[in-house]
């Protein structure tokens, strides 16, 4: 079989530079080379990057609370792009036995060459066998509780940027020795016009990476719930904050847990952009579901009983992973949590919360002794 690579540089010797997104779709969801398709892919030490849950299990019986709270009218726990199937795991091994009896699990993981693997995976760290479907079109309508951990990240993106005379988007093509190299094109439709909410709001010589595949997962999401929850962790802030005031991009490659090149090697490192909770939330209202929380990951884990979870699971080393956005390592603000709700359920599970409210984070650190006492936790995430 010929690399993906090499099938790469075929279809731009005969079609001519490849937009950016679809470099990025190839590079991670080809179905045979893709960097996910990979059945070995995982995150933590031995893969590329780490996830939150791979700190431990903290973030899970975390969330746990209000999964179990959720799980009273029998329901159905859904999680997007589960990956190794850590966070769902650490979820169901805090709930309680009637909770777990009352849950169907659902896990989307559109890789069918992995699905089994993560069913047999969970089923035998929890008792609990999964049922695992490739995207949520097959899932009724109905009571839901939703997770995605840094899957919005990994959506395949246009990388725009903004010139004096339009928007400009990058492609792909290829240098004399048939490496990858990024060319300019002006944004023709559709992409233009995909960008049209945004492109107004952009200053010149800024970039802005706009995922086209959101709208459709959201749809998708929006359909699910019925009524329901969906809870959103990923790397990523406002459009203001992020890209507003001028960006020189947010795509990244990782291999190893290190930043990598981003046109080398496609299929072989992660790729990756910060998620623009703006255009989330905007589309998110459009679709029908309302936000009852945002802000950082690490204020809405705080808010949920992060510290005394740790505290009653011995595990007080950890929680500074998920609060500290130090080196690489940390989980902190950098990361942030969107709750969106239909039908009033995030209200009963106490999901609807200001997390800029001082309050929140205050306690939690009087709770670990002040800075001093956080700085006297553990910091290194392996
Ligand atoms: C960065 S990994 C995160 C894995 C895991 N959630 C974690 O936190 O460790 C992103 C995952 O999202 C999956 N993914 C991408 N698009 C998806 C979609 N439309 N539906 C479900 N999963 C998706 C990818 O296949 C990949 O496994």
């Amino acid at each position: 079989m010929t690399s993906l690579a090499d099938r790469l540089r075929e279809r731009i010797r005969s079609e001519g530079p490849i937009a950016f997104s679809e470099y990025m779709n190839a590079a991670l969801y080809d179905p045979e080379d893709g960097y996910y398709a990979d059945p070995s892919f995982t995150t933590g030490r031995s893969g590329d990057f780490a996830t939150a849950p791979d700190t431990g299990p903290l973030m899970g019986a975390t969330l746990a609370e209000p999964v179990e709270a959720f799980a009273e009218q029998g329901s159905r726990l859904v999680e997007l792009g589960p990956g190794s199937g850590r966070l769902v795991t650490d979820v169901l091994d805090q709930l309680s036995e009637e909770a777990r009896q009352r849950l169907e699990v659902v896990l989307v993981e559109p890789f069918e060459a992995r699905q089994q693997a993560l069913a047999d995976r969970v089923e035998e760290d929890t008792g609990h066998r999964p049922r695992v479907v490739g995207d949520l079109e097959p899932v009724e309508p109905g009571r839901t509780f939703l997770l995605a951990n840094e899957v919005l990240d990994a959506l395949p993106v246009d990388v725009l940027a903004k010139t004096e005379d339009g928007l400009d988007a990058m492609h792909v093509d290829l240098d004399d020795g048939d490496g990858f190299v990024e060319v300019w094109q002006p944004a023709e439709p559709p992409l233009a016009e995909a960008a049209a909410p945004v492109a107004p709001r952009l200053p010149e010589g800024g970039r802005y990476e706009l995922s086209r595949g959101l709208e459709e997962l959201l749809r998708s999401v929006a359909g699910t719930l019925d009524p329901g929850v969906a809870a959103v962790f990923d790397y990523g802030g406002r459009f203001d904050d992020l890209w507003g005031q001028g960006s020189s991009g947010t795509l990244r490659a990782f291999r190893e847990h290190q930043h990598a090149e981003v046109l080398e090697d496609p299929g072989e490192v992660d790729l990756t952009a910060d998620v623009d909770f703006s255009r989330v939330m905007g589309l998110a209202d459009a679709l029908g579901l309302a936000e009852t929380a945002y802000g950082g990951q690490d204020r809405l884990l705080v808010h949920l009983g992060l510290v005394e979870v740790a505290r009653q699971r011995d595990r007080m080393q950890e929680v500074k992973q998920l609060l500290v956005p130090s080196r690489s390592t940390g989980f902190g603000e950098r990361f942030r949590a969107l709750v969106l709700d239909r039908g009033g359920v995030a209200d009963t599970l106490d999901l609807a919360v200001d997390l800029d409210d001082p309050d929140v984070w205050t306690r939690a650190m009087e709770d670990m002794g002040g800075e001093e006492g956080l700085a006297g936790l553990g910091s290194d995430l392996f």
